[in-house]
């Protein structure tokens, strides 16, 4: 595993959970995403060598540089599970400190972390002890919002005592835990955090396409940005964010295009997954890609007879085939269950 710089032409992909997985990483890349964070992972999981866990920190050479994020909340599992992975050579992490989801709020992690800010720093410094045993140095930076609900305003605070404690980036997504993602992410927060600091900060929220991570860089000052449910509905939207910085075209999102897309995603979930369950997974994600095109509950339909992997390529190629839709007769192409 390399390291990555960050700086704002190197957009990442945010830890997404069911989402953010080994292909769908390696498939970011291809549309020019520079850093990729893996799914959330239990560091008690791991501890316990949960079997599910395996597939979750699954990487490859060509995924590098990639960032394994976990979360817990009892710092003792923390220190044997970076060593080991350590050992298996992953050398950059994330500490999740944003999770407002009731099963991790439950076991006092994620978002839950920011009102414990003692136990939240300890377990960042256990995991920068940890990392820095990796031969090349390893790297780790922490996730957060601004505070567990309103009046709990602490991210300030947090982000003075991580970088004390040696974390290397920090990552924010402006909202409070309560409110899940409800009402709009606050960028001015982005601009507070990054003048109070002098580590590099990564700004997340409310980045639905490329222009936003543009707009998100000149009015917030933030190092780089990180596309969360933008990624999920184009994950070319690395490409275009790249273009539109440099001023340079963006390609068309046609139906042709979009097949692409579909096509390399079919192709790596076969190629690194390819059992059944990546199957059902792939099948339902497919028509969130054709958004925008005219016959998505039709193509859904024909998806969802598809019991082997050529009969959903076949399937999937109409895509190449759809048309715009209007945009007032356009159905909402998926739901996405967040965080
Ligand atoms: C489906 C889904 C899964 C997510 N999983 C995680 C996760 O595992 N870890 C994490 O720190 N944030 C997670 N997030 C939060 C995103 O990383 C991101 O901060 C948030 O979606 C705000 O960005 P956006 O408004 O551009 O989508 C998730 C969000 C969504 C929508």
């Amino acid at each position: 595993m390399s390291g990555f710089t960050i700086t704002p032409d190197n957009p990442w992909l945010a830890p997404l959970a069911g989402y953010s997985d080994l292909p769908f990483r390696l498939l970011a890349k291809r549309y020019g995403c520079a850093v990729r964070c893996s799914e959330m992972v239990s560091a008690k999981g791991m501890a316990f060598k949960n079997s599910g866990t395996r597939r979750l920190i699954a990487t490859c050479p060509e995924d590098d540089p990639m960032i394994l994020q976990l979360f817990g909340s009892e710092p003792q599992f923390f220190g044997p599970v970076m060593e080991k992975l350590v050992s298996m050579g992953y050398r950059n992490f994330d500490l999740n400190a944003g999770c407002p989801v009731r099963k991790v709020l439950k076991s006092g992690s994620g978002v839950q972390l920011m009102q414990d800010l003692d136990k939240l720093v300890e377990i960042a410094a256990i995991m920068v002890e940890k990392a820095a045993a990796h031969p090349e140095g390893g790297r780790v930076g922490v996730k957060f919002r601004l505070g567990f609900e309103k009046g709990e305003e602490v991210f300030l605070d947090l982000a003075r005592r991580l970088e004390g404690a040696g974390v290397d980036w920090l990552t924010l997504h402006p909202r409070y835990g309560k409110q899940m993602f409800a009402g709009k992410a606050n960028w001015e927060k982005l601009a507070e955090l990054k003048r109070a600091v002098s580590l590099p900060v990564i700004g997340s929220g409310d980045l639905y396409t490329a222009e936003d991570g543009v707009r998100c860089l000149e009015e917030t000052g933030v190092d780089a940005i990180m596309f969360a449910r933008g990624a999920l509905f184009d994950p070319s939207i690395f490409a275009r964010f790249i273009a539109l910085r440099r001023g340079e075209p963006m390609v068309p999102r046609d139906g042709a295009f979009l097949a692409g897309i579909v096509r390399e995603h079919i192709r790596l979930t076969r190629e690194f997954e390819g059992d059944g369950r990546s199957f059902r997974k792939i099948r339902s994600i497919i028509p969130r890609y054709a958004k925008g095109l005219k016959g998505i509950r039709a193509l859904r339909a024909s998806l969802l007879q598809c019991t082997d992997w050529e009969a959903l390529e076949a399937a999937a190629s109409v895509i190449a085939g759809l048309e715009p839709a209007d945009p007032s007769d356009e159905e909402p192409a998926v739901d996405v269950i967040c965080e």
